[in-house]
Formats: C-alpha cells, sequence, structure tokens
C-alpha cells in the first residue's frame, strides 16, 4: 500500500489510516485509528477531521480501505458510501469524491483495487491544487501586507499545504512581510486553536482577534486583505463558508478591502445554481452556549438557553473581489459574462 503522509491524515504501508484529532490541538497532538467508515462518520461529525477538502479526502480513504477488506457487493459499497455522505450536509467535496468513488464501483463491477486508486488518486490531487492555489493567490498578496482570515484553511483542512492559509503561507515563504489577523471562529474556534498553530509552525507573524474586532481594526486601515476558504460555490459564484464569513464580506464591501475566496474545483457543486440552494448545517445548542477542547468544558448560558446554531452563512457572488480556484483566478463580473462558473473556468 502506499504510505501518505499530510499533517492532517496518514496511511501506513499495511494500510491503516490514521486522523490527527483536531478537536484536541494546540494542545495535544492525538492520531485516531479510524476502524470502518462508521468510526469515520464519528470522527467526521464531532469534528475531530474537518475542512472541506479533507473531509472529501478521508471519507474516500475509509470507503476504499474498508471494501479492500471486506470486498462487498455493489449494493453493499453504495449503502455504505451513502452513509457516509450523510455525515455532513455542507461541504460538497464529500459528496463529490464518494460520487467518483461509486462511479468506479460502478464501472467495474466494484474493484476494491480500482476504488482505492480512485482514493488514492482524490488524495493527489488535493496536494496538487493546494499548490496551485497557493502560488496563483500569493501573486494578490504585497510585501508589507495585512491580511486577515477565518476558520481554518490550512493543511488541517486539506491533505496539501491549504487553500487561502495556504496561498498566505507561500507569499511568506516568498519573503514577503505579511502579518495576519486570525478570526477567532466562534463557536468551535477553528481560527483560535487550529490556524493559529499552523502559522506559528510556519513562523508567519499573526495577531489572534475576536471574530467581532475586525470591523473596527478595518476602520483603523489595519486590513489590507482578506482570504478565506469555501465548503461550497454554487454555480452563480456565491458560496458557503464558516459562519461569520458573511460579515467579513459586508465590512470588506463597507471598507473597500479586496476579499476573496480560495478553493479548489472540488468544492465546485456543479448542480448548485445558487446560494439559496446550499444546506447549511445546524449543530448542537452546547456549542455555542459554552466552549469545549483540549483545554476541558466550559458553559456559560443558562443551560436550557434557546440557541440558533447555524455552522455555515453564504455570501453572494457580488461581493467577491475574485475566487482562486486551481490555478486561475475568477471574478465575479467573469462569472456574470459567462453565464456562469463552469462556462468561465474554461
Ligand atoms: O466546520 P468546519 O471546520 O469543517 O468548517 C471549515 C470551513 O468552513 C473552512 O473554511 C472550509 O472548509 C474551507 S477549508 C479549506
Amino acid at each position: 500500500m502506499k504510505n501518505l503522509n499530510s499533517i492532517s491524515l496518514k496511511l501506513s504501508e499495511s494500510g491503516e489510516l490514521l486522523i490527527l484529532d483536531q478537536q484536541m490541538l494546540p494542545d495535544q497532538e492525538n492520531w485516531i485509528l479510524v476502524r470502518d467508515p462508521d468510526h469515520m462518520i464519528e470522527i467526521i461529525q464531532q469534528l475531530k477531521v474537518r475542512g472541506a477538502p479533507l473531509i472529501g479526502v478521508a471519507a474516500a480513504l475509509s470507503l476504499a480501505l474498508w471494501s479492500q477488506k471486506n470486498q462487498p457487493q455493489l449494493g453493499q459499497f453504495l449503502q455504505v458510501s451513502m452513509s457516509l455522505r450523510q455525515s455532513r450536509p455542507t461541504a460538497v467535496n464529500l459528496m463529490n469524491a464518494l460520487d467518483r468513488l461509486n462511479q468506479v464501483a460502478e464501472a467495474t463491477k466494484v474493484s476494491t483495487d480500482s476504488i482505492l486508486n480512485c482514493a488514492l488518486e482524490i488524495y493527489q490531487e488535493d496536494v496538487d491544487l493546494c499548490l496551485q492555489m497557493a502560488q496563483v493567490g500569493s501573486e494578490l498578496i504585497q510585501d508589507g501586507d495585512s491580511l486577515l482570515t477565518h476558520c481554518n484553511t490550512g493543511g488541517l483542512a486539506t491533505v496539501g499545504v491549504g487553500t487561502a492559509l495556504g496561498v498566505i503561507t507561500q507569499a511568506h515563504s516568498q519573503g514577503k512581510k505579511i502579518h495576519v489577523y486570525v478570526d477567532e471562529t466562534r463557536p468551535l474556534l477553528q481560527g483560535g486553536r487550529l490556524t493559529t498553530w499552523e502559522l506559528k509552525k510556519a513562523g508567519v507573524p499573526y495577531t489572534l482577534i475576536c471574530d467581532n474586532m475586525a470591523a473596527s481594526l478595518m476602520a483603523q486601515n489595519r486590513v489590507n486583505r482578506v482570504f478565506l476558504g469555501a465548503d461550497r460555490i454554487a454555480l452563480n459564484g456565491d458560496f458557503a463558508n464558516k459562519i461569520g464569513t458573511y460579515n467579513l464580506a459586508v465590512l470588506c464591501h463597507h471598507h473597500k478591502i479586496p476579499f476573496y475566496t480560495v478553493a479548489p474545483s472540488t468544492t465546485i457543486d456543479f448542480n448548485c445554481p445558487d446560494g439559496a440552494s446550499i444546506p447549511v448545517e445546524q449543530r448542537q445548542a452546547d456549542e455555542v452556549r459554552g466552549v469545549a477542547g483540549s483545554f476541558g468544558q466550559v458553559r456559560w448560558s443558562p443551560v436550557d438557553s434557546q440557541v440558533h446554531n447555524p455552522a455555515f452563512d453564504v455570501t453572494p457572488a457580488h461581493l467577491l473581489s475574485g475566487l482562486v480556484i486551481d490555478n486561475k483566478i475568477i471574478t465575479p463580473k467573469q462569472i456574470q459574462e459567462h453565464g456562469n462558473l463552469k462556462q468561465a473556468l474554461l
């Protein structure tokens, strides 16, 4: 078996799939041995593995490895694939990756070697697309820029260098002197726990802020550009990303600050016409009533407080300065001129 090694996921030569438990970062680096697709579903739902591209790759590998061991019939294969598909509803990389495996299973009468090769291709493709985005996107960053990012879009959200964070770390490695404001990203603190961990490792200067501090920083001209990721991009360029993204888009529009999303083409939903058609995951109330992590668990609101907890919001395409997709930078104007994102990418 091919040995795979990323900062978020490993595959050993003997076929053991290991996932870095992101719930325990930044204080503990615990690796979880994935038993089977049911275990992977639990891991995805608990956000131990997260980030749109990584969820797709991890789910595909768990299904392919299970198939190698169990040699299922097509019906059983498709059933397990369907359960994985339902583990989280918004990030479309999951559905896109599983659709690819399903097609191979159907075309090859469930050749488990072909299915595994397809999962390995999905892994390698993510590594390659991250590098392309980093290269192209870093051209948008100038020496001396002060950037702002949201959630986590680095190696912990992909199996490569990341999407928006890959662009940022690439600009840093080109010698550009940059500073990054990191939104903590309530409720699950992907910015405060994970992006800070990655930027520290990469030696990129950063400052952690609470989500409600971005507006005043912008008013003081302390942010030049915003880069963040996407979980599902519709054909008209509207996109879902971590809750709080839309706030930043509106703020950037008001302050005339360039606002970019960075995502591989595996995050496009070619069947989704617009943002209103994107399903948004609603999560448990306790995530908002308090917080949990390697530091323990705290609750601050009355135990029965009513809570609104959508994991994502949808940003309309017209608020974007551009979308960095694979090796291209596409503007909302180009999407309009070509009729849709699919045509604009041709
Ligand atoms: O709930 P999460 O942590 O899986 O949400 C992740 C995000 O919203 C990221 O910004 C998105 O997946 C892009 S990551 C390359």
